[in-house]
């Protein structure tokens, strides 16, 4: 069976209620689905959450996809209560790319109905939501949009937001670093208009495809293929000269023209706070193409599912840094509470004093958008916020645990970021290391634990 949307949810059907919430009751389109993922959140739940009645759309909207570490382990088939291997996993899978397919059926389920020309609105064919009542308006914010670099003709595959400008237009916003906008320069400097395909709602592997690293010539739907273990299934678009996943729910085509920009934001952002406005390329939409009955996929932008959908490739990025240097080190995990990869635990099995210090120079030197990390023992559960916080009340003395770097860079949505002068807004921060594992040279107490054997032995089931 191919894996799409549909095959994951029905996956996360048979898990149960912590990975899929199923909402009968009618919901309003704008504001109302965020709200009952931060109940929900409030409540320490992070399911997936199938909304099956949204006011004025008959399309059901699904959103929450990647909230949780369970989730992404559900994506890769692995069992979820072992954490470290979702990891190896993931980067098992990424280091085997399968490169995409012709689709070979008939008509593709994604354009099983197609609208051009009059027939396209956007507002009103697809039930795209206000997410947040600071939010300039209702965006699209879970598409993997598709391109050509016109230079080396390879396809490129990046995750943008696009806020609704009309029934045809849409917003792109490009951070200068990504390669589509780098592919955009490019059209414009040729001064032509750079196609696009937008496609929403798929399994998801396809956006951690997406989300995966490299140079302009890596292939995201090669890594898509290889996480999903099949390769994907291409269909040529209607209006553009590109080729979409024939299994998504909804693709959206059309061009960039040179020099048109529109305002985009204030937006809620993935730190939990309201990014600025700013200028971005405007999309003119030439079709729009989906299943007969197709599912609407959501993400919540300024909630934790935002930065997991990566996350996985940016562990693996510093766990094969830190084998290298540290080959010591047992595991490496970007906790949610960091808001967007700013805190990083690293475990260790430390022989040398300094070690622990040496892994967080790694950390540090190997992505910028990492602020704290913090070190610790193997005994130490680094997918477990509170023994993390427990190891640095026993185990830190500030004065020779914490290692300060000022005014480095770092993410520029960080609020708290500065500039050159420090009382200005900037993109630099203030790095810490935190050594939390224990000195070697000196004794040091021992843990009190529950004896191993009865600890395996005792179900706690047979007591309750
Ligand atoms: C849910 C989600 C939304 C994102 N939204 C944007 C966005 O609006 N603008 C942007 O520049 N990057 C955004 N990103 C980051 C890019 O998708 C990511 O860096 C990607 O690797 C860029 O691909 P490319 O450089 O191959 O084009 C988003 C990522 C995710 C997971």
């Amino acid at each position: 069976m191919t894996k799409d949307l549909r095959h994951f949810i029905d996956q996360l059907r048979g898990h149960g209620s912590t990975d899929l919430v199923e909402i009968e009751r009618q919901i309003p389109r704008d504001l109302y689905m965020t709200l009952i993922q931060e109940k929900l959140a409030k409540e320490g739940r992070y399911p997936a959450v199938l909304f099956k009645d949204v006011a004025g759309h008959p399309w059901p909207v699904v959103t929450g996809l990647f909230s949780s570490y369970r989730l992404l382990a559900h994506a890769l088939g692995v069992d979820p209560t072992d954490k470290g291997r979702v990891l190896t996993e993931f980067m098992r899978r990424e280091a085997n790319p399968i490169a995409p397919i012709p689709y070979a059926g008939g008509t593709a389920p994604v354009q099983e109905v197609v609208l051009q020309g009059e027939g396209v609105d956007l507002g009103a064919a697809l039930p795209v939501q206000r997410h947040c009542e600071g939010d300039s308006g209702r965006y699209i914010t879970i598409g993997c949009m598709i391109c050509r670099d016109p230079v080396s003709g390879v396809i490129n595959v990046g995750t943008y937001r696009h806020e609704l400008k009309g029934p045809a237009r849409m917003g792109c916003m490009m951070n200068p670093v990504q390669h589509a906008a780098l592919i955009r320069g490019r059209h414009h400097d040729a001064g032509k208009p750079m196609e696009v395909a937008i496609f929403i709602g798929h399994h998801p592997a396809y956006h951690m495809g997406a989300a995966s690293r490299g140079p302009i010539e890596h292939e995201e739907l090669a890594v898509t293929g290889g996480l999903l273990g099949e390769p994907v299934e291409l269909v040529p678009c209607k209006t553009v000269d590109l080729a979409v996943p024939a299994h998504a729910e909804v693709v959206i085509e059309g061009r960039i023209h040179p020099g048109s920009f529109e305002m985009d934001g204030p937006f809620a952002e993935y730190a939990g706070y309201y990014g600025g406005r700013m200028n971005v390329p405007v999309i003119d939409v030439t079709a729009i193409t989906h299943r007969r009955q197709p599912i609407w996929h959501d993400l919540f932008p300024s909630f934790r599912e935002h930065t997991q959908v990566g996350l996985l490739g940016r562990e693996a990025q510093l766990y094969r840094r830190l084998r290298e240097v540290v080959p010591t080190m047992v595991g490496v995990h970007l906790p949610p509470s960091g808001a967007n990869f700013w805190h990083c635990y690293v475990s260790m099995r430390k022989r040398t004093q300094g070690e622990g210090k040496l892994a967080g120079l790694a950390v540090l030197g190997s992505n910028y958008d990492v602020k704290h990390v913090v070190v610790v023992d193997d005994d130490i559960d680094i997918y477990n916020d509170e023994e993390v916080l427990w190891a640095i009340a026993t185990r830190v003395q500030a004065d020779e645990s914490c290692s300060i770097i000022t005014g480095s860079f770092g993410a520029h949505l960080d609020p708290s970021a500065y500039g050159e002068v420090r009382s200005e807004k900037g993109p630099m921060t203030t790095k810490v290391i935190i050594d939390a594992t224990r000195p070697l040279t000196r004794t040091f107490a021992e843990r009190v634990r529950p004896p191993r054997e009865l600890w395996d032995a005792v179900n706690l089931r047979d007591y309750l």
